[in-house]
């Protein structure tokens, strides 16, 4: 593990975030989308997304289980895995928004101090926690993938909510009650939020 880093120089690059914003008419922005199974992450990023690439945003969407079939195929569920997998997907981030592009995270992500250590990577600015809350009980009926009902019948280990903490965030930018609200209500209040707050500039 580690490359010798005496040997390892940074090339700077010759355009830079202003440049892209230049040409894009909107800051780079993540949307850390974290909560339960369940909860409704994949639901929002992808229709949040939807609506602002028809707005002409440069949007891209990191999924929790798409990118686990290849970048983090070689990890699992266990605490340092998961820690690994977000670690990872938060410097592939970094990547889109060093490329001036929004983008939609949807992971479990269940440990707070991983979340932190993504959100130090960006500007204040930049990065966005969407605290996507619904209970447990109505995550578990929901149950999308089945996968509640293996946990719960002991044929899925280490199944965040059942067997493995998910610890809530303190402080996220916005929280979205998807026990409360449908679809279309949370997805508007994602939107209201970005552009009310202006990451958007110019007129939405
Ligand atoms: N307000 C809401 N927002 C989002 N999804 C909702 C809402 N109300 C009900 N749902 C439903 O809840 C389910 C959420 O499933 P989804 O796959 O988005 O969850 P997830 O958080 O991505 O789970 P996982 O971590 O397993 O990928 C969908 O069937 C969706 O239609
Ligand atoms: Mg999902």
């Amino acid at each position: 593990m580690g490359a010798n880093k005496l040997n390892i120089t940074w090339h700077d690059r010759v355009l830079t975030k202003s440049d892209y914003l230049k040409r894009n008419g909107h800051q780079p922005l993540v949307l850390w989308f974290t909560g339960l199974s369940g909860s409704g992450k994949s639901t929002l990023a992808h229709a949040v997304e939807e609506e602002l690439f028809r707005k002409g945003c440069y949007t891209y969407i990191l999924d929790g289980d798409n990118i686990r079939h290849g970048l983090n195929s070689d990890l699992g569920f266990s605490e340092a895995d998961r820690r690994e997998n977000i670690r990872r997907i938060g410097e592939v981030a970094k990547l889109f928004v060093d490329a001036g592009i929004i983008v939609l995270a949807a992971f479990i992500s269940p440990y707070r101090e991983d979340r932190e250590r993504v959100r130090a990577l960006f500007e204040p600015a930049e990065f966005i926690e969407v605290f996507v809350n619904c209970d447990l009980a109505v995550c578990e009926s929901r149950d999308p993938k089945g996968l509640y009902r293996k946990a719960r019948s002991g044929e899925l280990k280490q199944f965040t909510g059942i067997d493995s903490p998910y610890e809530v965030p303190f402080r996220p930018e916005l929280v979205v009650n998807t026990a409360c609200y449908g679809v279309e209500d949370s997805v508007r209040a994602v939107l209201a939020f970005v552009t009310e707050r202006g990451f958007l500039g110019g007129d939405w």
